[in-house]
């Protein structure tokens, strides 16, 4: 982890409790934070991220925080989960108290409640409860719809020279999980899983005895869909066009792309195959025709990369990337999850 002094946690709490914006390290992704009980500092987040004022940001407490202060009818429930989760990469949807402005829920009645476990987190929301309200309001540190940061050099590249002007950036080193959190919605008559992530719902199950219900199962069931700017189909997306290519089908859709003298980027779980050689010659070879990212198999390490892969293939200015397909099960929820939105939103 990046050494930070203790110095720039005060200033970056001072910064909160001033009505500005911080960035800030968590375990999933870098956030963008603002005092939740601030509504013009609030406002500052939609307005840097270019978000729809209707989707909600989740509010970040420090461990030890008082849930009623910022929930109502706090369930059996979400006490266990809060015990065994946090901090951890968990939100938790309930009813709001009053003391969120409703600019912070995108005008709902309910609330994104998450306790990080990154230190530099837990040390600035510390010290912001001493000085200020406590509570961050903070959706991931990136333009609406893009690749979400997990390193502060990605915020820079994300908010360019509004870092240090606008937003302080405290530099926590790469996150740990690197991908967002869990989001559960405990404010209904059953819970269900808004977002995958790196809690997953047999760990949830374990915990409450309820399996929670999916989105999609959930959808079914209702006319009201939540409002989860996850559950827009496009998100989390590269600038490149992005698609998702199954093992079997992975070398022949390269060979032919190379072949039309397009230049490729690929992540896939293998090291990068010997090129043949193509008739299409040696301009587009010099400008490496065919950039590989090699991947864990291994879904918590895949997804510990992801974001940064996406990143880099995405610098390389290729015509396309593709992506070769994780396997279609539990483990890999939360990365398939990202991965989906990521080919739908490259494609928009
Ligand atoms: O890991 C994370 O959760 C990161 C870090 C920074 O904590 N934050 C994050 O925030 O991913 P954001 O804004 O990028 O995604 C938050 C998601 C959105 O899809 C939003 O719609 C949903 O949480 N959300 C927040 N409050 C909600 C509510 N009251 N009801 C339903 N969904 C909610
Ligand atoms: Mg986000």
């Amino acid at each position: 982890m990046a050494r930070l002094n203790k110095q720039q946690i005060l200033d970056a709490a001072n910064a909160l409790a001033a009505g500005n914006l911080v960035a800030l390290p968590t375990e999933t992704v870098y956030g963008l934070g603002a005092d939740a009980t601030n509504e013009a500092a609030v406002r500052k987040i939609f307005a840097a991220k270019g978000r729809p004022a209707d989707h909600p940001l989740i509010v970040h407490l420090a461990k030890g925080a008082v849930l009623e202060d910022w929930a109502k009818e706090v369930s059996p429930h979400a006490r266990k989960l809060v015990a065994a989760f946090w901090p951890g990469p968990l939100t938790i949807i309930l009813r709001k108290s009053s003391r969120i402005p409703k600019v912070v829920t995108g005008g709902q009645a309910t609330v994104g409640l998450r306790c990080p476990s990154h230190p530099i987190a837990q040390s600035l929301l510390r010290e912001f409860a001493a000085i200020g309200s406590g509570a961050v309001a903070a959706p991931s540190a990136n333009k609406f719809g893009h690749v979400s940061p997990t390193t502060a050099e990605h915020v820079r590249d994300e908010f360019g020279e509004e870092i240090d002007r606008d937003i302080y950036l405290l530099d926590g080193g790469p996150c740990e999980v690197g991908i967002e959190s869990t989001i559960l919605d405990l404010s209904r008559e059953f819970p269900v899983l808004l977002r995958p992530g790196a809690i997953t719902r047999e760990q949830i199950f374990q915990v409450i005895g309820v399996l929670p219900r999916s989105r999609e199962d959930d959808e079914r069931e209702r006319q009201d869909a939540p409002r989860v700017s996850g559950s827009l189909a496009a998100h989390y997306a590269p600038r490149t066009p992005l698609e998702l290519v199954p093992t079997d089908q992975l070398n022949g859709r390269i060979d032919g792309l190379l072949a039309e003298g397009r230049r490729v980027g690929v992540l896939a779980f293998s090291a990068k195959p010997k090129l043949k050689p193509s008739p299409v010659g040696v301009g587009v070879r010099n400008a490496r025709p065919l950039v590989w990212i090699a991947a864990s198999g291994e879904p918590d390490e895949f997804a510990h990369g992801l974001y940064a892969n996406l990143r880099t293939l995405d610098a390389a200015g290729t015509a396309l990337l593709l992506v070769e397909s994780p396997p279609n099960n539990e483990a890999w929820a939360a990365v398939n999850d990202r991965l989906w939105r990521a080919a739908v939103g490259s494609q928009t």
